[in-house]
């Protein structure tokens, strides 16, 4: 195993910014993990572990040495009559673990077609889409303490997965590096088709017998027509996330904001759509010099190419505080800033 210095990020980023890592490696196997392990500059310096860079803004070069995790392999490790459990490497790229296991007809994460990442990365805040997170169907991870090199097992309750959260956004963030998830999935399928336009895509794209191919192909048909391409566009998702609010400050907003939506949830606060919140605001579409607001999501901060860290994220300050302004909504950043 290589490590490198002063080395480009640009590629390693969805935001396409030109950064560089002090040091950096790539582990691919055990070995490499321990000859890094056994190395002078993990002992000494700070340390970051990278997926796919679709979810972190880089505002400046790290400092320190940079993992770029590519534990890759799949492996089938308990079955019964009804379900599979897969241990799944966390360099495997998520959405070709969701086209494997359609392949495989093992059902439950055909919703989360295309979410870009690895999969190391999946449960750290529990992606989701289309009515469906990966905690449905999470089982177990196993990660290696970066403090003191052990090797662990954390269970779905030790996880504490909540909207886009886990416990290594916060208590646990930047502790561990995930070495492979386990995930529980369905011998036969439960579909899930009432979020959004998933049924109505189907309709127009003439399915008339569902399968996980079928869903598969109508989530990824929404998410081209709704979200930017990473290659073509730099930018990270969603860069903030949708506020829930209490039903009489929701009732309170509506009055004054005919147009606001709200989806109740389970503990009887309301969420709010933040796209409609920042695009109220004046944001969406707004191009700022190289970086901007995307056209088609107000929710997404692009790089059109160019454009600096620093700037997207006082981009995103000047969001949220017109958004404070506007509506007293506090909106949380999904995207981890270095
Ligand atoms: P990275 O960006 O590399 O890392 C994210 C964080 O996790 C960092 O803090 C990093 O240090 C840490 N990390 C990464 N790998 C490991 C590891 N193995 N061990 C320990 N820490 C690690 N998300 C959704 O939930 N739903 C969506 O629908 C969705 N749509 C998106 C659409 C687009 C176009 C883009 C660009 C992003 C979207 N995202 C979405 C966000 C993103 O895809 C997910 O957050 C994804 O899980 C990030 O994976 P990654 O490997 O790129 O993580
Ligand atoms: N909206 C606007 N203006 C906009 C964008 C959205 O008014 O510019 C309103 C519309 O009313 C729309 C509603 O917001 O009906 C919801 O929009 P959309 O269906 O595009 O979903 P979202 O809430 O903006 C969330 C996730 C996405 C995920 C989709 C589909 C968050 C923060 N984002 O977006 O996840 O793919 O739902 O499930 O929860 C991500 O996390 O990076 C991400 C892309």
């Amino acid at each position: 195993m290589d490590i490198k210095k002063d080395y480009s990020l640009q590629k390693l980023n969805t935001f396409g910014l030109k950064v560089k890592a002090q040091y950096f490696c790539e582990i691919t196997s055990l070995q490499d993990l321990k000859d890094l392990l056994s190395s002078n500059l993990y002992r000494t310096e700070r340390k970051l572990i990278l997926g796919g860079g679709s979810n972190i803004l880089f505002t400046q070069d790290f400092q320190g040495l940079l993992i770029k995790m590519g534990i890759k392999g799949i492996r089938l490790i308990d079955e019964d009559k009804d379900h599979v459990l897969v241990e799944v490497g966390a360099g495997e790229n998520w959405h070709q673990f969701v086209l494997y296991c359609i392949d495989q007809h093992y059902a439950g994460i055909e919703n989360l077609s295309l979410i870009p990442g690895n999969v190391g990365a999946a449960p750290i805040q529990n992606i989701g889409a289309y009515g469906v997170e990966q905690k449905e169907v999470f089982q177990q991870l196993r990660v290696l303490e970066l403090a003191t090199g052990n090797l662990k097992t954390f269970s779905h309750e030790q996880c504490q997965f909540g909207y886009r959260d886990s416990i290594f956004k916060s208590r646990f963030k930047d502790k561990y590096l995930i070495l492979s998830v386990n995930y529980r999935l369905s011998k036969s399928p439960h579909f899930n088709t009432s979020y959004g336009a998933i049924k109505q895509t189907l309709e127009e794209m003439k399915v008339n017998k569902l399968s996980l191919k079928a869903v598969s192909d109508a989530v990824i048909h929404i998410r081209r027509s709704k979200l930017p391409d990473p290659a073509e566009i730099g930018n990270a998702g969603s860069f903030f996330k949708n506020p829930t609010i209490d039903q009489i400050d929701f009732e309170g907003l509506r009055a004054e904001f005919p147009g606001i939506q709200g989806y109740n949830q389970p503990d009887k606060t309301v969420k709010v759509p933040a796209g409609y919140l920042i695009e109220y605001c004046g944001w969406k579409g707004k191009t700022l010099g190289k970086i901007g607001v995307h056209k088609n999501q107000a929710l997404v901060l692009v790089n059109y190419g160019g454009g600096s860290g620093q700037d997207l994220k006082q981009l995103a300050l000047d969001i949220q505080k017109s958004v404070a302004d506007t509506f007293g909504i506090i909106l949380d950043r999904e995207v981890t800033i270095i």
